[in-house]
């Protein structure tokens, strides 16, 4: 008889494995489990499911405006999938926009953009938020963000962390120091949370997929660790995408062809690297300097790949 020891693991595949692993994990009967529970059939809503096409003039292009402006402009049901980084409110010194505000403000006017994003967005689209909570303020804005999309009937698809190495951690207070009154705690990673408009699943056609298979078995691993971008001075931007953040959120979510929005584009990561994964986009932001950037990286990319 084997020892209890020698019984827990034994070789799958050329991997050590917990032998006990598939009885422990599976649940009994959970297709009836999950029906009876509903799970987010309960919450979600029913969109309309009429698609639109985005009007050509917006059509890849990188527009100056505030986006609760703009987005009103745009039909229902024209975009394929959001993806953005909203100002954090942490207080960074962005060009004409006010990043200290009351909190209950600065949601305010983030959840009415927000309702615009829910609008504009297709019947199984998604809207993927990053988003770091300010840790100093006990304010968890991940959680706020999620608990907002939920209530208006997105399906929350999951969350992704992303694990920055350490890069960000710039701060030393401990907090009370050497005593459990009040230990600060740190953080290396800031979150993206994932939501879907209707339908967990996304039409599209399988010739328009560019993921491969490494890429999709390392990448559903929720947990990404990237570098933050480098060169946001030479690009004058203080919080700006790594690329490849945004490569992985569009080739896991997005098809080919499809259309992108980031509604604070910023330095433009994400309409950059949307031309580069031939998707379409529209990216919005305040700022005329920012735009700028963000149109020039397109035109070198164009330039640079000529030959
Ligand atoms: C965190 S940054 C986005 C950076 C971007 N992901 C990048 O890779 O460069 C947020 C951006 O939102 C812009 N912004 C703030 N309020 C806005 C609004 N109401 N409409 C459009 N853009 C806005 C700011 O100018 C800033 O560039």
């Amino acid at each position: 008889m084997k020892s209890s020891k020698s019984k827990s693991y034994g070789v799958k595949s050329g991997k050590k494995v917990f032998e006990g692993y598939n009885d422990e994990r599976k649940v009994k009967n959970r297709k009836e489990k999950v029906e009876k529970r509903l799970g987010y059939l309960d919450y979600s809503k029913d969109f309309k499911k009429k698609p639109n096409e985005v009007p050509k003039k917006y059509l890849n292009k990188i527009i100056t405006a505030d986006s609760l402006d703009l987005l009103k402009k745009l039909p229902d049901n024209c975009i394929d999938i959001v993806f953005t980084s909203p100002p954090y409110n942490f207080g960074l010194d962005y060009e004409g926009h006010n990043d200290t505000d009351q909190w209950k403000n600065y949601f305010g006017v983030l959840f009415e953009i927000f309702d615009e994003c829910i609008r504009v967005t297709k019947h199984g689209g998604r809207i993927i938020i990053n988003i770091q909570p300010l840790f100093s303020d006990y304010i968890p804005s991940h959680h706020m963000i999620s608990n907002y999309f939920f209530q208006k009937g997105l399906i929350w698809k999951g969350e992704i962390m992303w694990e920055k190495n350490n890069y960000n951690c710039k701060y030393t207070a401990w907090g009370s120091w050497k005593s459990p009154s009040s230990p600060y705690l740190k953080y290396t990673w800031e979150f993206l949370e994932v939501f879907c408009k209707g339908n967990l699943k996304k039409a599209g056609d399988s010739k328009d997929i560019d993921i491969t298979g490494d890429e999709f078995k390392k990448w559903v691993n929720a947990k990404w660790s990237i570098a933050p971008e480098r060169d946001m001075k030479k690009y004058n931007h203080p919080a700006m995408f790594p690329i490849k953040l945004v490569e992985r959120v569009l080739k896991l979510f997005s098809y080919e062809n499809d259309v992108v929005l980031d509604p604070f584009n910023g330095a433009g990561t994400t309409t950059l690297v949307s031309h580069i994964l031939n998707r379409n986009y529209i990216g919005i932001d305040t700022s005329v300097e920012y735009n700028k950037t963000a149109k020039k990286r397109i035109a070198d990319h164009k330039k640079n790949n000529l030959f």
